[in-house]
């Protein structure tokens, strides 16, 4: 899919649309931001605007039918205040992939924007996306230490499967939500 094709999401404070290069400020900043990074991937900072550059374009390839990733702005001042995800999850090396990819939620607040419950707003409105085209079951998984994350899961409605190794070749808190 076209990324600028991505559907644009709404919720009463948060505007959702594919991100651009435009926003190589916002998404350079976001990234380089330690307790942001802390608890995605391999938990290193990206201190430029290359990666910037570069996240922003991995972020626009997952535009799709089912998939995509939204840059969460301010209803009211435009300002970014962060990423949602909806993607393929990885499984980890030793694991069988389900036939259909399990598809993943994920959320990365600005730290600015952090604590005042836009990660659940956004979370809903790629929920009900995700129901709108078709899909079954989300998973989200995250850092047994990031105790925000876990409530944001929590407060979608998601539910809590405990531990597992299955996804990104560690150990991970797992949530599930049917659709
Ligand atoms: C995780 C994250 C998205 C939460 O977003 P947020 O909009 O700040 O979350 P909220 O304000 O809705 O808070 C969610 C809940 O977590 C709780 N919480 C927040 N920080 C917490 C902390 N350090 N320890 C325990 N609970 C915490 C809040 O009290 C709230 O609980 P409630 O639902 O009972 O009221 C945000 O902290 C973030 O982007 N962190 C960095 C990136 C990241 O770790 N992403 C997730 C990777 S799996």
């Amino acid at each position: 899919m076209d990324p600028d094709q991505l559907p644009a999401l709404e919720t009463d404070r948060l505007r959702l649309r594919a991100p651009t290069a435009e926003d190589v400020d916002f998404i350079a900043n976001l990234y380089a931001r330690p307790e942001v990074a802390r608890f995605i991937g391999d938990g290193r900072t990206e201190r430029t605007r290359e990666q910037a550059l570069a996240r922003i374009e991995r972020y626009r390839s997952f535009a799709g039918a089912t998939t995509g990733v939204w840059l969460a702005s301010c209803a009211v001042d435009g300002e970014p205040r962060g990423i949602m995800l909806l993607k393929p999850i990885p499984v980890s090396a030793d694991v069988d992939p389900e036939p259909q990819p399990e598809i993943e939620i994920g959320w990365h607040l600005h730290p600015d924007a952090q604590g005042r419950g836009y990660a659940a707003e956004a979370a809903e409105a790629l929920v009900e996306h995700a129901r709108t085209v078709g899909l079954e079951t989300l998973v989200a998984v995250a850092h047994p230490e990031n105790r925000a994350s876990h409530r944001v899961a929590e407060r979608i409605g998601m539910a809590h499967r405990g531990t597992t190794d299955r996804y990104y070749g560690t150990t991970v808190e797992l949530f599930t939500l049917e659709l």
